[in-house]
């Protein structure tokens, strides 16, 4: 048979397979996201995780023993938070970020934090002198963690069979190999191969495995995205570059709940745990800035108070400007236009930039109604009194609506000391907690008269 080096065109962005190149890809619909690459020998068993023998029969759900999945302790409490209470065994976990962002860091922490975890630290991507560097520096080289640099995943894991380690450290999926795809590292079928493979050792052996993989600013480079469904649990280690606080966020977990955050500080002793991150996020400066307003918001199941800045003004050149770091442009300017059509205040002439303190990126609509106040108080040059936060999402029609779990906010926001709370007059709000008032408002103009009078 004549053999032709045939190639498949892969998306970068799901990894759906195409004979023919297309502009768009037909699974995930993202533009310019398909690029050819050798196809791949189909090979005996599916890539994926193969449950050892005596699970490949149906069991009753019952029969199922799964009390030796204790979870282990990673030493650091919000690493451990995030993955819903410590590391399932054998399961594999991905690190995605950009690179400089400090997932190296991090994934080195654990061991150094956790003196009796048994770590094979793999890198393809520093020495281990480098490492070791590193280690001293994050203040501790007395761990039970041995590094191995090595690039061959096949090596990888005989040596992680081997040493059945408790904890296995990949960085990056990037630089790692196999020989039976001939395509070169970091590509899309070698990075499949590579984590498929990782899959199959820890769900045989029990050994967790932390994973490291790079996205790109605009998450465009193969990689993570396309690991997503073959992994267990997805972070995602974020942050403004500028910065030092660095958010560590749950993408996906099947072992616990996924929109769990948790705040990192970027210290010249490595990455520190900021296990209160409103006291962080509200400044203590005086009374009288306007342009800020601080909401309630809700990450996953803890709340989280910060500040919302906003700077307004006049339009120099024809059309006004919108901006929003950490905040969906498009819904600031679905807010704008309600203050504009429901309360009758003219900002389509104004330069509007919106800022989340701390490098945050939000989506909690509860977060709608300290924005409004946020852009209103720059507007007009009105600070919001210092102790007065908001929690609502606002509505097409201007209409305050409640959100949910507002009784943690509330606590939380009485907790910090606030006086006054924001929120709709359509919510119930079952606890009062001493010293702070909680305001029911039912639409954009009944707030104003009660914020501003
Ligand atoms: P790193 O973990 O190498 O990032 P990644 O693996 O995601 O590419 O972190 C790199 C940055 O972190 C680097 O710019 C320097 C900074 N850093 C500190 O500020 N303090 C430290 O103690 C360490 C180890 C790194
Ligand atoms: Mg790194």
């Amino acid at each position: 048979m004549a053999t032709k080096a045939k190639t498949v065109f892969y998306c970068t962005s799901c990894g759906n397979e195409s004979p023919k190149w297309m502009g768009r890809c037909p699974a995930c619909g993202e533009w310019n996201t398909m690029k050819e690459a050798p196809a791949e020998p189909k090979k005996g068993p599916a890539s994926g995780a193969a449950a050892p023998r005596s699970e490949r029969r149906p069991q009753r759900l019952r029969e199922i023993d799964y009390s030796q999945d204790a979870r282990i302790s990673l030493g650091m409490g919000e690493v451990d938070r995030i993955l819903g209470g410590g590391m399932v065994p054998g399961s594999l976990v991905l690190i995605g970020g950009e690179p400089g962002i400090g997932k190296s860091t991090l994934s080195l922490q654990i061991p150094l934090s956790c003196r009796d975890l048994r770590t094979l630290y793999v890198t393809g991507e520093e020495s281990a002198k480098q490492v070791g560097m590193r280690a001293r520096r994050l203040g501790g080289d007395d761990s039970n963690c041995s590094i191995f640099c090595e690039t061959q995943i096949e090596t990888v894991i005989e040596e992680a069979r081997a040493m059945l380690p408790d904890l296995m450290i990949v960085d990056s999926v990037q630089t790692m190999y196999t020989d039976s795809v001939e395509s070169a590292p970091g590509s899309v079928s070698q990075i499949r191969e590579v984590a498929a493979a990782l899959l199959r050792f820890a769900k045989e052996s029990g050994v967790p495995v932390i994973l490291i993989g790079h996205i790109t600013k605009d998450g465009y480079i193969a990689g993570p995205k396309i690991l997503e469904h073959i992994v267990d649990v997805v972070l995602q280690f974020e942050g403004e570059n500028r910065g030092s606080y660095r958010i560590l966020r749950s993408i996906k977990n099947r072992f616990g709940s996924t929109a769990e955050l948790a705040v990192f500080e970027m210290t010249g002793a490595g990455l520190r745990e900021v296990a209160n991150p409103s006291e962080l996020l509200i400044p203590m400066h005086e009374q009288g800035l306007s342009g800020v307003a601080i909401a309630a918001m809700l990450d996953g199941t803890r709340p989280l108070l910060f500040e919302v800045q906003a700077l307004v003004s006049s339009a120099v050149y024809g059309t006004a400007q919108r901006s929003a770091t950490g905040f969906d442009v498009r819904r600031l300017n679905m807010l704008l236009a309600v203050l504009e059509k429901r309360a009758g205040f003219h900002l389509s002439a104004k330069d509007v930039f919106l800022n989340m303190a701390g490098g945050l990126r939000v989506s909690d609509p509860a977060c709608d109604l300290a924005v409004i106040c946020a852009v209103l108080s720059s507007n007009f040059d009105f600070a919001i009194p210092a102790d007065v936060c908001f929690a609502g999402e606002v509505g097409l029609s201007g209409e305050i609506r409640p959100v949910g779990q507002l009784d943690r906010r509330v606590q939380e926001a009485a907790r910090l000391g606030f006086k006054r709370m924001f929120v709709s007059s359509f919510a119930k709000v079952e606890v009062k907690p001493e010293g702070l008032r909680v305001v029911q408002v039912a639409d954009v103009p009944a707030l104003v008269k009660a914020l501003f009078k």
